[in-house]
Order: structure tokens, then C-alpha cells, then sequence
């Protein structure tokens, strides 16, 4: 038997009570088959962790994660921390520390979900955004000068380096050539003079290794009317790490709602644990009230699932989302029911149950 030891850190507000129900679904594939087994840590890490300890998380927090084989998180996040520190300190620390530099963020239109534009099929939403997840814009650097003086400048860096934008470019390569799929890189070379010119080259680049992937590109304002007008043009996207952040909210909207968008955050190289969390963050307005939806979490297990080989799995956790979406029986409070956030987990773990 493969046992694979998952840390959990629910974080704040609604993360706990969604981690809570991808947990279950978890639980139940180790009990349906006997070839896998999980061990489960949680950690306390969060807003709350920071006010009593005035840290996140430990200093030692990443060696302790690094020895688990991946790590499940809710979100992170809450009033009475200013958010740059929350998230710094988890979630980028994370991402950054254990060199998650590929963030697969799915927008498909599962069957029974719902979608604003009108008159869209099924079909025609059916992407998966690579977003660059280790620097670029969120490179955490810059400086704050003559502070609350008339002449006060702030400036933010962005840092593309070669190896940088070459891996994931090349991942998301790799990826349309394997699917047989389009590749489009979203950027914006006409404004950005350094940063997308330098990406735009790289994925020209990289190109010529892969000339029967067929290849577009796009500015990411004409990208974000295109998401919205004709979805249908993207299969695989490969953006940087900013724009890949905003289109996949973007993308949420148009295929269910941030209650159904997930995200893995993978080190292919798998030195160090991968992170699987949906892409939503720990909705204050709704935390305690049992009316977060928690597919988005349970899709984020079916990505861990094809991460760790067992793709059976992550499509029938996939199909059991698709199957309580059509059934419209058990359904959360964003997608139009009732149900509560434990209600859907348990309809969702007797989907399985039954597939
Ligand atoms: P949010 O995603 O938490 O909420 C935006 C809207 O979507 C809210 O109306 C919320 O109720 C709704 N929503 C989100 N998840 C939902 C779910 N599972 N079911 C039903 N409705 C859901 O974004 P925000 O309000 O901009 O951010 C709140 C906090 O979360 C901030 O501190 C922010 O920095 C943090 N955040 C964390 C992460 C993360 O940990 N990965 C991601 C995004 C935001
Ligand atoms: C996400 C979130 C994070 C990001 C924030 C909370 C730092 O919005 O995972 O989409 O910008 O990457
Ligand atoms: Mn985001």
C-alpha cells in the first residue's frame, strides 16, 4: 500500500470548513481502495496563530512541511491582519520556499454548473491556466521612499529571470504537446517594455523546440474580452504570475463561481511537497455560517489525486462534482441551493461511494 502523509493547514475564515470536507473525500478513497492510505497532520497555522504568536507559522515551518508529500490548504487570510502579512507569511512563503513555480489552475465548465454568458456550451470552456507562481510580480521586493512626504515614491519590482519564465513556458509546452492542445501565452509586451518583451521572446523561443504545438498570443486586456466573449479560444494558457492571479478569478466567474475553481501549486521536480488549495480566499462574509462551498476543495483533491499518479481517482472525484451539479439535489448556497458546506461534502463522499 502507498501511504502518503498530507499536512493540512485549514488557515482562516472558510479554509477549515472546506479543507474539512476534502479531507472526508480523502478518507473515503483510502477506505474504497486498499492500494492507498493517507496520514493526516493538521496545523494551526493562520490569523489567529499570528495574534496569540505574532507569526503565522513557526520559523521551522517549512522544514517540518517537508516532510510530508504534499500539503492540503483552505485559505489564508483575515480581518485584523493586513493581508501582506498573512499571506507573505504563509501561502508566498509556501509557494516560494518549496519552488511551487507551476500553479495549474483549471476553468472548465463542469455539466450543472452555472454560467453567466449567455448562450455558452459546455465545450466551449475548457482550459487550463499554467501561471508562473515564483516570481514576476510577486517577486516581494522594492522600496518606499520619503514616506509621507510630498515627493513619496513607491516603487514594486518584477523579476523575470531566464530560468524563471524558460520552465514554465517549457511546462506548458510539454503539457499542449502531451494533450495535443493549443498553447496561448497572455502578456502585455506593448506596455510593459522589459518584463513582456523578455517573456514574449522566451515563448518564441521555446517554440522553436515545439513546432507542432500550435501557438498563440495575446495581450492580457484582449485576453481578459476574449475570456468573456469567445472562451473558446483557449485551451492551455501560460501567463505570469500577476495576470494568471486576476484571469483565474475571471475564469471562476465564467465556469461556476470561485465556490468550484481549484489550484495546484506543483514543484515538478518534486524536491519538495506540492500544495493543492482552491484558488478562493477565506470569504469573511460567509466564514461560520456553513454556507461556503466546498467543491472547489474537493477539486483541489482530485488534482492532488492525478498529482500523486492516481488519475482514475481524480476523474471520479471530478465526476462526482459533475453528478451532485446535475443532480441539483445537494447543492451549496452560491450555486442557487441550501445545502450546507458538510451537506455537500457528504453528498459528494456518497457519489463516490457509489461510482
Ligand atoms: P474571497 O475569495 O475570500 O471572497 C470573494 C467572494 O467570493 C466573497 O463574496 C465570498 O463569500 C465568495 N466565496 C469565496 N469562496 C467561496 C466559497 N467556497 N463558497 C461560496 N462563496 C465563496 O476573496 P476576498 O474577499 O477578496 O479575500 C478575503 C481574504 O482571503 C483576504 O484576506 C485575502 O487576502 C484572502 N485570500 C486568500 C487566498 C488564499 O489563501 N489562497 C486567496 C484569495 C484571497
Ligand atoms: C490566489 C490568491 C493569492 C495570490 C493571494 C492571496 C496572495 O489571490 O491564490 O489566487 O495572489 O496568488
Ligand atoms: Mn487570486
Amino acid at each position: 500500500m502507498n501511504t502518503y502523509k498530507i499536512a493540512v493547514i485549514g488557515g482562516d475564515g472558510v479554509g477549515p470548513e472546506v479543507c474539512r470536507e476534502g479531507k472526508k473525500v480523502l478518507h473515503k478513497i483510502a477506505e474504497l481502495d486498499k492500494g492507498i492510505g493517507f496520514e493526516f497532520e493538521d496545523f494551526p497555522w493562520g490569523c489567529e496563530y499570528y495574534l496569540e504568536h505574532g507569526e503565522m507559522m513557526p520559523q521551522d515551518a517549512l522544514e517540518t512541511l517537508k516532510k510530508f508529500d504534499a500539503v492540503y490548504l483552505g485559505a489564508v487570510g483575515f480581518p485584523g491582519v493586513p493581508d501582506h502579512i498573512s499571506l507573505w507569511d504563509i501561502l508566498l512563503k509556501i509557494r516560494k520556499g518549496f519552488d511551487q513555480y507551476i500553479n495549474l489552475r483549471p476553468i472548465k465548465l463542469l455539466k450543472g454548473a452555472p454560467c453567466p454568458l449567455a448562450g455558452v456550451k459546455r465545450e466551449q470552456i475548457d482550459m487550463l491556466v499554467v501561471r508562473e507562481n515564483s516570481e514576476g510580480e510577486y517577486a516581494g521586493s522594492g522600496s518606499w521612499m520619503y514616506k509621507g512626504k510630498i515627493n513619496e515614491v513607491v516603487i514594486q519590482d518584477s523579476v523575470f529571470s531566464r530560468l524563471g519564465c524558460e520552465r514554465v513556458i517549457r511546462y506548458a509546452y510539454e503539457l499542449a504537446k502531451k494533450e495535443k492542445k493549443t498553447l496561448t501565452s497572455i502578456s502585455k509586451a506593448n506596455a510593459l517594455n522589459y518584463s513582456m518583451v523578455f517573456w514574449d521572446q522566451i515563448f518564441e523561443e521555446v517554440g522553436r523546440e515545439y513546432p507542432d504545438v500550435e501557438t498563440y498570443s495575446y495581450l492580457v486586456d484582449a485576453a481578459s474580452m476574449f475570456f468573456v466573449k469567445e472562451p473558446e479560444r483557449f485551451q492551455i494558457v501560460v501567463t505570469s504570475n500577476l495576470f494568471g492571479d486576476i484571469l483565474t478569478d475571471l475564469g471562476a466567474a465564467i465556469a461556476g463561481g470561485m465556490g468550484l475553481a481549484a489550484g495546484a501549486n506543483i514543484n515538478p521536480e518534486r524536491l519538495y511537497p506540492s500544495m493543492f488549495e482552491p484558488i478562493h480566499g477565506s470569504a469573511p462574509d460567509i466564514a461560520g455560517t456553513g454556507q461556503a462551498n466546498p467543491l472547489a476543495a474537493v477539486w483541489s483533491v482530485s488534482q492532488m489525486m492525478d498529482f500523486f499518479g492516481y488519475e482514475e481517482w481524480g476523474k471520479r472525484i471530478l465526476d462526482a462534482i459533475e453528478q451532485l451539479l446535475t443532480e441539483k439535489k445537494s447543492l451549496p448556497r452560491d450555486l442557487g441551493g441550501s445545502s450546507t458546506t458538510e451537506a455537500v461534502g457528504n453528498e459528494i463522499v456518497r457519489l463516490l461511494e457509489r461510482a
